[in-house]
Order: C-alpha cells, then sequence, then structure tokens
C-alpha cells in the first residue's frame, strides 16, 4: 500500500525506490483491468496548465481523468490571468479552492516548486526544463513490460543531457538500473543531478555514468533511449544543435553495438533524421507506441494515489 496522498510530483528523487516501484506496479495492474466501472477519481477536477506545447501528456492526464470518473481542465496559460502577470503564488492559492490537483507543464523548474509552496493540493509536473518523472514512470513500465525486469538493465540514453535524461536517470538510480548518458562536451546533464542520482544508485547497487565517446557508452546496451536536439524553449539554438550532435544519432550503425535484443526507446515526438533514423524508430526493436501509451496508465496510477 503506497501511503503518499496529498503529495505532491515535482521529482522522482522525492520518492523512495519502494514508492517508485509500487507506482510501476500499480500502473501495470491498472493496465490490465477495467477500472472504468469503480471510478476512483469521481468528482475530482484536476486544472492542467500548459506553458508549452503537449500531445501526449495533455490527452493521457485527460483521458486518465475521465477513465477514473474526474474530469480535466485544460488551461492554456496565454488565456490565464499568469500571461498578465498574476504571480505563480496568486494562481496557487486561487485554484486550490477550485480543483483537486494542478498539473503543470512550465519552463523553470522555480515555478512549479514556488506553485507546490502555495498550493494546497497535489502539484504534478508535466515536464520543466530540469525533470520530466511522468515520463520516466512511463520508460520504467515499458522497460519492465519488455524486459522483465529493472534492477540491472543496462540503460544508455544518447543525445542532450535534457529534463528527459535529467528524470531517467534518477529513476534509474532509484530501481537498480545503471545508466549512461552518452553525449557531445558541453551538453551533459546537470551535475547536481548526476551527483543525487549517483547518490541514490549506491543505495541500490546501480551505475549512473556521463561518456562523451557514443559507441563505447552503448557497447552492450539492454535499452537505448533518445530525445530530441532541441527542446522546447531553445528554438533559437536548432541549427548550431544540428551540428553539435550530429555523431550522436541513435542509427543502424550505433545499434549495432548493442545487445541483439536491445531495445529502442524515445519519449517522442521525435524526428527521423536528426536524434533518431527512420529505420531505429519504426524498426522492430523499437516500443515507442508502447512507452507513449504508458504514459496513460502510469499517470492513472500517480493520480489514484496523489488524488
Ligand atoms: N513525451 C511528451 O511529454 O510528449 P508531449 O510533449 O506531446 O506531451
Ligand atoms: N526534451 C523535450 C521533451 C519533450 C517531451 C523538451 O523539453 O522539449
Amino acid at each position: 500500500k503506497l501511503d503518499i496522498q496529498g503529495q505532491d510530483m515535482l521529482t522522482l528523487a522525492d520518492y523512495s525506490s519502494e514508492e517508485i516501484i509500487g507506482l510501476v506496479e500499480k500502473a501495470y495492474e491498472m493496465k490490465q483491468t477495467d477500472h472504468q466501472a469503480e471510478e476512483p477519481l469521481k468528482g475530482k477536477i484536476l486544472g492542467m496548465i500548459f506553458e508549452k506545447s503537449s500531445t501526449r501528456t495533455r490527452v493521457s492526464f485527460e483521458a486518465g481523468m475521465l477513465q477514473l470518473g474526474g474530469h480535466a481542465l485544460y488551461l492554456n496559460s496565454n488565456d490565464m490571468q499568469i500571461g498578465r502577470g498574476e504571480t505563480i503564488a496568486d494562481t496557487a492559492k486561487v485554484l486550490s479552492n477550485y480543483v483537486d490537483g494542478i498539473m503543470i507543464r512550465t519552463f523553470s523548474h522555480d515555478i512549479i516548486e514556488e506553485l507546490a509552496t502555495h498550493a494546497t493540493i497535489p502539484v504534478i509536473n508535466g515536464l520543466t526544463d530540469q525533470y520530466h518523472p511522468c515520463q520516466a514512470l512511463a520508460d520504467l513500465l515499458t522497460i519492465k513490460e519488455v524486459k522483465g525486469q529493472l534492477a540491472g538493465i543496462s540503460c544508455v540514453y544518447v543525445g542532450d543531457g535534457n529534463n528527459v535524461a535529467h528524470s531517467l536517470m534518477i529513476a534509474a538510480a532509484k530501481v537498480g538500473m545503471h545508466m549512461t548518458i552518452a553525449c557531445p562536451k558541453g551538453y551533459e546533464p546537470d551535475e547536481k543531478v548526476v551527483a543525487l542520482a549517483q547518490g541514490f544508485a549506491e543505495v541500490t547497487g546501480s551505475k549512473i555514468l556521463v561518456e562523451n565517446d557514443v559507441k563505447k557508452a552503448v557497447d552492450g546496451a539492454d535499452v537505448i533511449y533518445t530525445d530530441v536536439w532541441t527542446s522546447m524553449g531553445q528554438e533559437e539554438e536548432n541549427e548550431m544543435r544540428l551540428q553539435v550532435f550530429h555523431d550522436y544519432q541513435v542509427n543502424e550503425s550505433l545499434v549495432a553495438c548493442a545487445k541483439e535484443d536491445y531495445l529502442f526507446l524515445h519519449c517522442l515526438p521525435a524526428h527521423r533524421g536528426e536524434e533518431v533514423s527512420a529505420s531505429v524508430i519504426d524498426g522492430d526493436h523499437s516500443a515507442v507506441f508502447q512507452q507513449a501509451g504508458n504514459r496513460l496508465h502510469a499517470q492513472k496510477a500517480l493520480l489514484t494515489e496523489l488524488l
């Protein structure tokens, strides 16, 4: 029994290994059974604030709330008074009177921390520049489904040391999965997040590494993961990033270094011909649509427990 009702989900670093594994197990169970008749969140409302675009996060949270008997409100920050300067603190206090939980997708991680400080209801991170914890929960569920285990699996993330890489690294360390981030010099994950993950890894026995040599990193990997080279908010760096990351494409020649039964994952949206070749993402080893589908199940487990 998970005892996390009323908590925020800003980063998986705030959750114990048991809680993270418990959420993945609950998501797996909920995926196998039809919970719609039980309506565990009947009458509950989730407010969803978006300061950036989204397909998967928006639709999976909204569909998930409906399937659990609740309701979700899509709030585009440009249409809210935050867009005209109302403070995050005031927004948090006001929304706490109307809804039972807030999911927010925003830029700086400080914004979500501020929101959580002033809200009296759970705040869920739907992506910040620093973390994407709901994605990592779905990633763990997918790896567990395909590989049958998490502890001892070796996962290599190829590309930018970004929000997705940070959350996957924390998640891996918490469940005893080995993780290497393979990235160009200057695009390593935040040192503080690496140190945090390495601290968790000491307890679970996993290895968390950062490596600039991509072929060396991928050697013998069970899972290869990548994400876009240019994240939301970095659009003006796009041309430069295409050059910097050129040798970090996940393609046939790179995956040849991994285990024969390697699994390919990508949080999506993908850019075929940039971070991944079409042959890899659309090939037999790819489970990216199962992974995208698992966003729904992982978040339903999270919503049921927090709300
Ligand atoms: N993976 C993910 O978060 O996708 P969206 O940006 O479409 O929500
Ligand atoms: N790193 C990407 C993930 C999108 C789901 C971004 O922040 O844009």
